[in-house]
This record gives structure tokens, sequence and C-alpha cells, in this order.
């Protein structure tokens, strides 16, 4: 009895409804033909620091990108976004921005930039910049003018406030970077806000100049041949009018500033003015890095009504945190936690929106080691991993050196890492007990460094990144972890991708049709259906180093499109198998 009920639920799942009005109008979304360029493409993030080195001075740079283009175009990458190559005196890595229409010196030249998006349109892929929005350097003439003279023309387009009667700071926000969010200017004899490191200070959007300088930026990038922005940590750009206290955090002693200021209210009022003044009428694509937006919020972001195309969320990089976002705060997840945050997204995204698909960025710790147990096969990870990350509905966004199955470091001295706020994080971490070898072990899973480590591209000192000394060191793995020895080995996790990319070629479903989750409850398996009028893709992912069983009938009459291992069984997963059937559905519309 329980077996043909369980039948009938799965056949519900898997077979599509007749067609009213209304289904008819929503399957237009499900035809490939009607989608935008960047909905059917894979996006790559390039961190231009460690991508390739053309120069020998240890650091990534434009002509670096330039020459691994055929590279990309092989991975069906359609744009890539740039990490930011401004001017900058790299406190931050490039956000702290200096001049936003200059070319960093260490990246190259203007002529470089326009060289790459050049060679780039030539393969059909585009550029995209990453629009540091929230603040600047300290070292923009901005900032320089704003900080020096109340009379400036400059003077309110930072967040200056007086002291508190006491002398100190206005309030008790403390910044994501660590210590309090205001740092006094002798200059000015005011304290200036700034969500992140004291050398980036926040701009002031309520003020209409500050707002016309960002979109007059945009432009100019645009009229370059750009193809879209990224725009960095949307969600602060407006602050509350009360700067009232909040409530601290122990470990700090300062009130998260993301809790007091995130997606403060009034905030898509300045963005709605955003797409208009820089995206309307153009044929390019905006994703926003909103962390701090709900899923349930996606429609007023994203969509026919929504303020950009697609917004990173971060609810499933995010399942691993056992208090908000505490970084020190980590917990075991469960695979239903992240299946539902995913689910959460793909759901409010399905009838109006898009979203943009990632496990890794350069602010995360490699997927390998974020989303598998410890001591998992990484290279049949990294594929499950990729299927997912190739077959959910929504924009890929790959992140340099996933396409490789590239991981975490294991370095045991803090003076390895670069990263300011993984040396903040660190102190924090002593000052609170965990002692140096605490302290380390979360930065060996924390730390941004970990997706910052060069791309591995051969077996050469350096991996082949520099001919110098890298700005920070390669990964030990490279010897067997690099894109050369990948390519030439079929059960790479690189040939994977490329197999995955064939795949998403040849079934539009992949890419237009709708997602419908099966298995919702199974700690093992992740499983889903995409569906147009004709096709329906079924893809399973184990998720563990067991094999599990799932019922055969949902892939009785299916065909069998890819699978991560040989001689792959209707109703059996191997340790991390990842499979993508398909079947004809046509007959029963
Ligand atoms: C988010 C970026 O991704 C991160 O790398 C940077 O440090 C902060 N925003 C500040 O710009």
């Amino acid at each position: 009895m329980k077996k043909i009920l369980r039948n009938m639920l799965l056949a519900a799942c898997l077979f599509s409804l007749p067609l009213s009005a209304s289904a008819a109008a929503k399957d237009e979304a499900k035809d490939v033909n009607n989608l935008k360029w960047w909905q059917k493409t894979v996006v790559y993030e390039a961190y231009p620091n460690s991508f390739l080195d053309t120069v020998g001075n240890g650091i990534g740079d434009l002509n670096g990108i330039t020459a691994k283009l055929d590279y990309l175009q092989k991975l069906g990458v359609g744009a890539i976004w740039l990490t930011p190559i401004y001017t900058s005196p790299m406190g931050d890595n490039g956000y702290d921005v200096a001049d936003y229409c200059a070319i960093n010196p260490l990246y190259g030249t203007m002529d470089d930039m326009e060289n790459l998006i050049k060679e780039a349109d030539k393969r059909g892929i585009k550029i995209v910049m990453d629009l540091v929005v929230n603040h600047t350097s300290e070292e923009s003439q901005w900032f320089k003018e704003s900080s020096s003279d109340k009379d400036s023309e400059f003077s309110d387009w930072y967040i200056w406030r007086d002291a508190a009667p006491d002398g100190k700071e206005p309030n008790n926000w403390g910044s994501i970077f660590g210590g309090s969010a205001w740092t006094w200017s002798e200059k000015r004899q005011q304290y200036y806000l700034h969500t992140f490191a004291p050398f980036q200070p926040d701009l002031n959007w309520e003020n209409p100049k500050v707002r016309k300088a960002i979109y007059d930026v945009a432009n100019f990038w645009l009229d370059k041949g750009v193809g879209g922005f990224r725009i960095d940590a949307v969600p602060y750009i407006k602050k509350p009018a009360s700067f009232a206290n909040g409530t601290i955090d122990k470990a700090t002693g300062f009130a998260p500033i993301h809790n007091e200021t995130a997606n403060t209210p009034g905030i898509l009022d300045y963005l709605h003015e955003f797409k208009q003044e820089v995206e309307e009428g153009k044929d390019i694509f905006t994703v926003g890095e909103a962390n701090g937006v709900a899923a349930d919020q996606l429609h007023q972001w994203v969509g026919k009504n929504g303020v950009f195309d697609m917004i990173f969320e971060f609810s499933h990089v995010n399942v691993k945190f056992a208090d908000g976002e505490v970084w020190h705060k980590t917990k075991a997840w469960k695979l239903t936690e992240l299946k539902q945050a995913i689910a959460a997204s793909q759901a409010n995204t399905a009838s109006d929106g898009w979203y943009p698909i990632f496990f890794e960025n350069h602010d995360q710790p490699r997927s390998v080691n974020n989303f598998l147990h410890e001591g998992a096969d990484t290279v049949q990870g990294a594929k499950a991993l990729g299927m997912l990350l190739m077959t959910l509905r929504g924009t890929p966004f790959l992140y340099q050196g996933e396409e490789l199955g590239m991981s975490n470091v294991s370095w045991t001295s803090i003076k390895d890492f670069n990263d300011l706020s993984t040396h903040n994080q660190y102190k924090l971490a002593l000052d609170n007990g965990h002692g140096h070898e605490g302290a380390i072990k979360i930065m060996q899973k924390h730390s941004r460094d970990n997706a910052r480590t060069p791309m591995q591209w051969n077996t050469e000192a350096q991996a082949g990144f520099t001919t110098g000394k890298p700005w920070l060191a390669v990964n030990d793995n490279y010897m067997l972890v690099n894109a050369e020895a990948e390519a030439a080995d079929p059960g790479s996790v690189l040939s994977w991708y490329h197999k995955l990319h064939a795949l998403r070629k040849a079934n539009p479903v992949l890419i237009a049709g709708d997602y419908q989750e099966l298995l919702a409850d199974n700690e093992a398996i992740f499983a889903y259906t995409r569906n147009d009028e004709n096709t329906q893709a079924i893809v399973l992912i184990n998720f563990t180093g067991d094999t599990v069983s799932y019922p055969k009938e949902l892939v009785t009459d299916a065909k069998l499109l890819l699978s991560s291992c040989d001689g792959t069984k209707r109703g059996k997963l191997r340790p991390y198998e990842a499979v993508c059937w398909t079947k004809n559905i046509s007959r029963r519309s």
C-alpha cells in the first residue's frame, strides 16, 4: 500500500498537467528562444590577481585573462565578471577603489582592457565589471577632498558625524571586517562611517551628486563595450535615518553593522533610479551582491518590476552558520537544509525573475571543502557540485579553479594568509580563547584566501601562474590539480565541465525548463526535474560517500544523458555519483 501511494506521488511529480491558458502563457518562459543571452550562458568569475601573470611580478593581469579566452570559450563561458581592476591601494585587493575610470597599473593599461573587451567579444564573451558603490578607497580624490575641507564640494559625499558628547564614536556599530564602523578624521574633526575597513569610507547615497557620479562611472564602462555589472555590497548603500545604537555581539563588543543597515527600507528607490540611468534600453545584465536580502524578498529585487536582473543571495552558502552569519559559530548541516535554501530561491524566481547559481566566489572557501563531508573524494565531489551548478534553473556563475576542483589551503601560520579580514578574524579568535591551533583551523576552513590562491595551470613552478614569486602561495596540490593535466584526462573535473557544457547545449530544457524538486526529505540525494513542454530532465546527485538507492520509477522510460560514473544503474547511485536522465513528456500534455 505504502509503495502504491509513493508511486502515485512520484507520478504526480513527474507528469505534466494538461495545458490551460495561463499554463500556455507560462510555457513561453520555458522556451529557450525567449530567454536573454545572459540567461543562457555561463558566467565565469575571474579574480585577476590570481588568474595569470604575464609579466613575472607575481600578480595576475589583464593580458593573462586575454591569453586564456580560448580556454574559457571552451567551457561555454559567455561573460567574465572581473573583480575590481581600477586603481586602488589594494588594501582589500581592489575593493578599495581610488579611481573608477582608470586601470590599476598592476593589472595593465586601458589599452590592455580595451583589447580584452575586443578579443572577448570576438569569441562571444562579454566583460562584466564589478561596481563597488557602497564605498571608495580613502585614496579617492572624492574622499581626500571630503575629509580635508567641510566646505569642499565633496563635503557630504561621505557619511560624517560629530563625536558623541564623551568624544567617542557616534554609535556602537561594528564594521564587517572588525572594530568600530567609525574612524576619526583629524583633519575634519569628525567621524566617518565605513561598513568594511577604515580605509573604505562609505559613500553618502542620499546625495544626488554621489548617485549621479556612480551612474556616470557605469556609463563610462558601458561606452567601452562591457556587458554588465556585478554590484558590490549593495544592501548597505542606504542607512537608516536614526543611526541608533544596535544590539551588541558579545564576541566583538559591537553591534554588527550588517544587522543595522542591510536592506534598509527605501533602498529600492535608489536602485530603480540606477536601473533607469544605467541599464534601461541596453542589452546588458546586472547582478547585485545582496547578502541580507531573503529569498522571499527576491521578487522585489529581480524580475519585471525589480531593480536588477539577478541578485546573489546567500542563504545556501550560509547553512553552515549556527548563528546568523557569525563566522566563528559554524555547525554541521544537513543536505535537506541546503536543498530547502536552494528550493526557496528557485520557487521565488519561478514565475518572475532569474537567479544566479553559485557555490564559490572570491569570498567563500572552496566548494569541495564547504559542501562535501570531510574526507570526501574531491574529484567525484567536484563533479557532483558541477552537475548541480550547471543544471539548476538560473545562470551558473563558475569561479576560477572551480572547474578544476581546486581546494582549500592547509597553511598553519597566520603569516601565510593575506586577506585582511582573515587577520582580523584570527586575532578575534585568539581573543575569544581559541588558541593558535583552534584559530588557524577556523582560518583553514573559512578564510577568503582559500579561494584566492593562484590558478593552477600546469606542473611548472608556481603552477604556471607566474615566473616570479606569487603574491599568495600556490596550493600544494597543483601537481595533480591543474588545467593542463586535467585537459588530457577524460576522467578529470575539467573534462566533466566540458561534458556539462555540451549537456546544456544539447538539452535546452536544462536552461529554460522549470524546476520541480524530488525526494525533498532525502538526506543523501539532491534530486529534481527540469521540464518544458516536451522534455523532462531528471537530475540525481548523491551527496554522500555511500552507495544509496532511490525509487527506480523516477527514471522509468528515461534515457541516460550523462553520469559521473561508469555503468550507472536505475535506482542506485555510487558515492557522489551525479546523473542526468531525460524522457519525452509531450504525449502527456
Ligand atoms: C564584497 C566583496 O565581494 C568582498 O571581497 C569585499 O571585501 C567587500 N564586498 C567590500 O567591498
